[in-house]
């Protein structure tokens, strides 16, 4: 379905065409948003005022020139001038109508395609591994997911890659640390926990040991070369982190392609050295590799150590290449959190000097901060993911324990997963990414703010309208009434509706699933005023349907946009 800004977008632009065809080539940028008043519209076009600039005549007397020539569309019911020169446009409501119809019927809802043809590799989560996943984990990987859900919806092929930080120094450690220190009992019954206490315990030393500090990157060039003991270690501990891993990634509902890791790139990382030399981009320091990227503003970039060693952005350089080797896609896209702006701006900017071509989008996000007390933490933010999981579950329970006392234990369980999880991950993906989030359990748990689980009850509550009248009245075709629009509170509903592909495609395209959220809140809200303020159950017989119908729609656009964001929706909550 095209979506409504497009269609009145260009039917505005063909007549401001028709007005002045002479200015034809400055009206590229003619376009609707929605208005912001509902008196003022549905939506408005501004495009009169800088067009007046440009031709020396009163605004307002150009939107009217624009109107003068334009016959009403079916689209539209009221069309006018107003203040300085706005247009303002009205839908019809019988237009309305037959779009939510249409919508209702379509498996997208309404949503486009912009993405057919196209393929885009998301990079997000990512942990450096042998270590478990703590709270400062979870937006990357939350953010990421829904990002990455988006734009799956909207058409596009998308390969998720998890690019494990599993080459890095921390392996020489853990391996010093594992051999000292390790404890093969411990290592079978927790082997992430028992990898991060050696890894710590062999952290700690090579602060005060110079000597073990040259042993443990020996054992690193040891595994880079190679040594079968060494790659043997590695790969165990890479397997008990993966599967690891694997298990908070059932919890929080997220799927990769690809779990491939900086190590499937290690044999390129001297080839892309030579390769970035051959085009004449590097220089030798001090016996490192580099690449100047003052033209870029941006400091220098080692690609090589003076001892040989590879660096980080030598590894994305290798990863991008091989990327569009292998997919050939349109946009890589990386979520990480703000620290590492630098480093893809240096890296995207030795990509664009190799010719490539591909857009590459970095999205960074703020850090998410607990306020003190929330937990004990034991050292800065260390504080397991899990832990964070279990909790919003146990403080879910509690909740349901007050709403839902007859609920049955097992479900009861269910869905205090699914509640407490919810809530964690709306949480964090309400704000603006960019944003430094403050988490709080009042906030994220709330029955009646901007949360998950708010949306969640809203969500199992009118799905639960359409049992009500099911059980009401048995045997009704509802689909063979038609759908109206009678009050003012109804028509925005509706209106709301249909906003639901645009607002899927601004989420998708902004990188900013906070976009999707706050359309969910207001649709939750709106659907609100309509339920109370309308009858339903209680209304004539066609209205009755009609409304029974809307109702439907709204708990299937709420559901897929919870979906979306990666939040289950329990049927009853
Ligand atoms: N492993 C890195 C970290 O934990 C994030 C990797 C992001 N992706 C990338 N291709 N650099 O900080």
């Amino acid at each position: 379905m095209e979506l409504l800004p497009d269609i009145l977008g260009r039917w505005m632009k063909d007549a401001f065409v028709r007005a002045f065809p002479e200015e034809a080539g400055r009206m590229e940028t003619v376009a609707v948003v929605a208005a912001a008043n509902p008196e003022f519209g549905d939506y408005q076009c501004n495009a009169a005022m800088p067009l007046a600039k440009a031709l020396r005549q009163p605004p307002r007397k150009v939107a009217e020139t624009v109107l003068a020539g334009m016959e009403m569309p079916s689209f539209l019911s009221k069309v006018e001038v107003a203040g300085p020169g706005f247009i303002n446009l009205f839908l019809s409501d019988a237009w309305m109508v037959e779009r939510l119809v249409e919508l209702s019927r379509d498996p997208r809802l309404g949503a486009p395609e912009p993405g057919l043809g196209r393929t885009v590799v998301m990079d997000y989560g990512s942990p450096n591994i042998t270590k478990p996943l703590h709270i400062g984990h979870l937006r990357s990987h939350n953010i990421g997911s829904a990002i990455d859900r988006l734009h799956r919806f909207l058409g596009y092929r998308v390969i998720a890659d998890n690019h494990l930080g599993d080459w890095g120094t921390q392996f020489g450690v853990t391996i010093m640390g594992y051999r000292h220190f390790g404890d093969p009992e411990k290592m079978r019954k927790e082997p992430l926990e028992e990898l991060e206490r050696v890894y710590v315990l062999s952290y700690e030393k090579t602060k005060t040991d110079p000597e073990w500090l040259a042993r443990c990157r020996e054992e690193l060039v040891k595994l880079q070369s190679g040594d079968p003991e060494n790659v043997a270690l590695w790969r165990d501990f890479t397997r008990y982190s993966i599967e690891e891993l694997e298990h908070t990634y059932g919890r929080l509902g997220i799927k990769y392609d690809l779990v491939r890791g900086e190590s499937h790139y290690r044999d390129k990382l001297l080839p892309t050295v030579e390769f970035l030399a051959g085009k004449g981009l590097t220089r030798i320091s001090e016996g490192a590799t580099v690449v100047d990227l003052e033209e870029e503003g941006l400091p220098l970039c080692i690609v090589r150590k003076s001892d040989g060693g590879f660096n980080y952005a030598t590894s994305d350089i290798a990863t991008v290449r091989s990327r569009i080797e292998e997919f050939m896609p349109d946009r890589i896209v990386y979520v990480t959190d703000e620290r590492q702006q630098l480093h893809f701006r240096q890296v995207f900017a030795i990509c664009r000097r190799l010719g490539i071509e591909t857009a590459l989008d970095h999205v960074w996000f703020g850090l998410m901060r607990l306020p003190e007390g929330t937990f004990s933490t034991r050292e800065g933010n260390v504080i397991p993911l899990e832990r964070l999981l279990d909790e919003a579950v146990t403080r879910a329970k509690k909740v349901l324990d007050e709403t839902s006392p007859e609920m049955p234990d097992g479900r009861k369980k269910e869905v205090a997963e699914a509640v407490g999880i919810g809530a964690v991950k709306y949480a964090d993906l309400s704000q603006n990414p960019q944003s430094l989030v403050t988490f709080t359990w009042e906030k994220a748990l709330a029955l009646d703010g901007n949360s998950g689980p708010y949306l969640q009850y809203a969500y199992a509550r009118i799905a639960s309208v359409l049992d009500k009248y099911g059980e009401r009245f048995p045997g009704m075709d509802l689909q063979s009434f038609p759908v109206s629009v009678s009050e003012q509170v109804e028509r925005t509903l509706v209106l709301h509706l249909l906003r639901f592909g645009e607002t899927v495609r601004r989420a998708a395209e902004a990188y900013k699933p906070s976009v999707l959220c706050d359309y969910l809140y207001e649709l939750a809200g709106v659907y609100s005023s309509f339920y109370q303020n309308v009858p339903f159950l209680k209304a004539d017989e066609g209205v009755r349907e009609s409304r029974v119908r809307i109702c439907g729609i709204t708990a299937s656009v709420l559901g897929t946009g919870l979906k979306l964001l990666g939040i289950r929706t329990p049927e009853r909550i």
